[in-house]
């Protein structure tokens, strides 16, 4: 896959894929085709006063939640009926609402079909797991968490929430055959299962193994997943040399909290977008569950910062799907020996 980079307005007949156009976000999506997108996953800045290096993060509110008014717009313009639109917000100690007044004027256009938490760190029998940026105060907690809205057109876009599943603890949880028992015995006419142990002719026993038998042989296996529920825990991944791995950027999130978005819609092709693409995160993603992506942001040094990342990982990744080829053809080669 290579990687184009763009610095003029394209026309709302096209849709170039994979690149990082330095712009304007609004101008940006209401270029694109109309409902041609299958995912949008996104931060935006969350008008604390971060320091990036163009944006100024520091609007009155109001103008920063019309200004956001009007990139939802452009972000319902470019998704289709059934896309899915994923909007993270941080949580601030010393503004508490700016998540939910962000959610409210999203809520002007889309439906919340899930209400996610993205925990970053959590402490589960006095052991604490995960990173969060301590804060110096006898009034507040540190926040270890963030907002992770899941807005779609209709609040019933279909997802898979299996793909992003947890295997069950015990394995009676996937065994079916005891629900099918019972069925069976209360179709028999007896009252339960206890009632057709005790009271069943040896006939009725012979007949029940043989239906029995029948209809496990054809059940389909139960998978052994069950849904993870709405608090996500994904930690950031620990990194020894931050501007390395994450360029000047300040307000990042991690690749696997977008995978897992990308998962649980369902989605393994199509086009991401993320019109506030910061370090590339989000484009990593994409790559990494076989999408295509558009991404826009205003400053050019994280632009170049995202495009040599995402160069850089599909160098890797490359390299290693060969490497992995290339060991399985020598073990295939092995086995024939
Ligand atoms: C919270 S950061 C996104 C970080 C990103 N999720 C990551 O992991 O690197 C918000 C980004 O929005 C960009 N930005 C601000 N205003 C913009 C606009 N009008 N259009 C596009 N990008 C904008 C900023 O430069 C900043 O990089």
């Amino acid at each position: 896959m290579s990687l184009h980079v763009a610095t003029r307005n394209f026309t709302s007949n096209t849709m170039q894929k994979n690149i990082i156009h330095l712009q304007d976000c609004v101008a940006g999506m209401l270029a694109l085709p109309s409902k041609s997108v299958d995912i949008v996953a996104t931060s935006p800045p969350y008008n604390l006063g971060i320091a990036y290096g163009t944006y100024k993060d520091n609007k009155p509110r109001q103008e920063y939640l019309d200004w956001l008014g009007k990139v939802f717009e452009a972000v319902k313009h470019c998704l289709k009926d059934d896309g899915h639109f994923w909007l993270n917000v941080g949580y601030s100690n010393i503004d508490p609402w700016v998540g939910m007044d962000v959610a409210q004027v999203a809520r002007e256009h889309f439906v919340l079909q899930n209400n996610f938490t993205w925990v970053k760190s959590i402490t589960i029998n006095d052991v604490t797991t995960g990173h969060f940026k301590p804060i110096n105060s006898d009034r507040f907690a540190n926040p270890t968490w963030e907002h992770l809205f899941h807005f779609t057109k209709t609040g019933a876009v279909p997802c898979d929430k299996l793909a992003v599943g947890v295997p069950y603890m015990w394995d009676c949880n996937i065994d079916n055959t005891g629900r099918i028992k019972g069925r069976l015995a209360k179709k028999l006419g007896f009252k339960d299962i206890k009632d057709y142990n005790k009271n069943a002719t040896t006939e009725q026993r012979e007949k029940f193994d043989i239906e029995i038998a029948n209809k496990i042989a054809n059940q389909k296996p139960k998978a052994d997943s069950r849904c993870r529920g709405n608090s996500w825990f994904v930690p950031y991944d620990t990194i020894a040399n931050r501007e390395k791995h994450r360029g000047s950027h300040p307000a990042t999130y991690p690749v696997a909290l977008i995978e897992q978005c990308i998962k649980f819609s369902g989605i393994s092709s199509g086009v991401l977008v993320d019109p506030f693409m910061g370090s590339g995160t989000s484009a990593v993603a994409a790559v990494k569950c076989g999408l295509e992506y558009i991404g826009f942001d205003i400053d050019a040094e994280y632009r170049q910062f995202a495009q040599d990342r995402i160069a850089d990982f599909e160098t890797h990744d490359a390299r290693e799907l060969a490497e992995r080829d290339t060991l399985d053809q020598k073990l295939s080669l092995f086995e024939v020996i």
